[in-house]
């Protein structure tokens, strides 16, 4: 079945999803363009959207470091990347940046949403060296131990691992941390981690009412210091710069330096497990 096909027929709408409470995923794809969404999605994006009108910049700028990440990452020889959180697909997505810049490389695709992994399944049909597994960060056997998982990544090796706009969704009681930690200890030496990480120290005025908008949704957000993310890296070398703000971390050749970085409330960073 074509990606369009699939589409048409409503099946990334099926499955085990509630459409009538809006739902992370769905509303960044509004943020960003993206048809794969429901009225309630489009009424609480548009209501972010009127008290925060760069919401959708930051999303595009969120995502233009994916991509950096993604390339910084290949240039250091990683060939096998774990993208958790991955979302609904949409432009440069990993597979399509990792694998135009190393066709070899792998990419195993986690995301929570029914609705994210039904499309990306859709957009994937015939790639074999992509998986997509619904599961939950925080069941890391459920994320690492999936044949689909093992099939395609050999952990005894450097993978890159992406947790990228996702641990915002993760409550302190679930200690974002401690998740990582697990992760690391299955991660061999020479393995990366990226993180962004929607912050209130950039625009603290807008972040209590943005916060409070997605008590709604099935994953509310915990907005996180500099401190709080740098300390998501125990035991990883943070690369150069350091946790910065999107625009700041290994900017494009060419591109000018944004007069006010903060304004896009997200710091980012990624390091390199020792
Ligand atoms: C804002 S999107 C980010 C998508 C993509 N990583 C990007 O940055 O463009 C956040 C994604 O994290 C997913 N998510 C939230 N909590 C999760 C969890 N506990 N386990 C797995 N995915 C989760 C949501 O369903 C959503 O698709």
């Amino acid at each position: 079945m074509t990606e369009s096909a699939d589409l048409a027929s409503g099946d990334w709408a099926s499955g085990d999803l509630d459409a009538e409470r809006p739902s992370a995923a769905r509303v960044y794809d509004f943020y960003l363009g993206g048809s794969h969404n429901f009225p309630a999605d489009r009424e609480m994006a548009r209501r972010a959207i009127e008290m925060w009108p760069e919401l959708p910049q930051i999303m595009q700028a969120n995502r233009a470091f994916l991509r950096r990440a993604v390339t910084y990452l290949l240039d250091r020889g990683i060939r096998q990347f774990l993208d958790i959180g991955s979302g609904i697909p949409t432009v440069g997505n990993v597979h399509e940046v990792a694998q135009a810049g190393a066709p070899d490389a792998r990419v195993v695709y986690v995301d929570i949403d029914p609705v994210a992994v039904a499309h990306s399944r859709a957009i994937l049909a015939g790639n074999d060296r992509t998986e997509v597994i619904q599961a939950d960060l925080r069941d890391v056997d459920a994320v690492l131990g999936d044949p689909r998982t093992t099939r395609l990544l050999d952990l005894s090796e450097p993978v890159g691992v992406l947790m990228v706009a996702l641990l915002h969704f993760v409550p302190p009681e679930a200690d974002p941390a401690a998740i990582i930690q697990r992760y690391r200890a299955r991660m061999a030496p020479g393995s990366y981690l990226a993180v962004s990480h929607a912050t209130h120290e950039g625009e603290p005025d807008q972040a209590g009412p943005h916060t409070a908008l997605y008590q709604r949704t099935g994953t509310p957000m915990t907005m996180r210091s500099r401190a709080e993310v740098t300390a998501l890296f125990t035991g990883f070398e943070l690369v150069e710069p350091g946790v910065v703000f999107f625009p700041q971390w290994r900017p494009d050749p060419g591109t000018d330096p944004d007069d006010r970085p903060e304004r896009f409330t997200g710091f980012v960073a990624v390091g390199r497990r020792e």
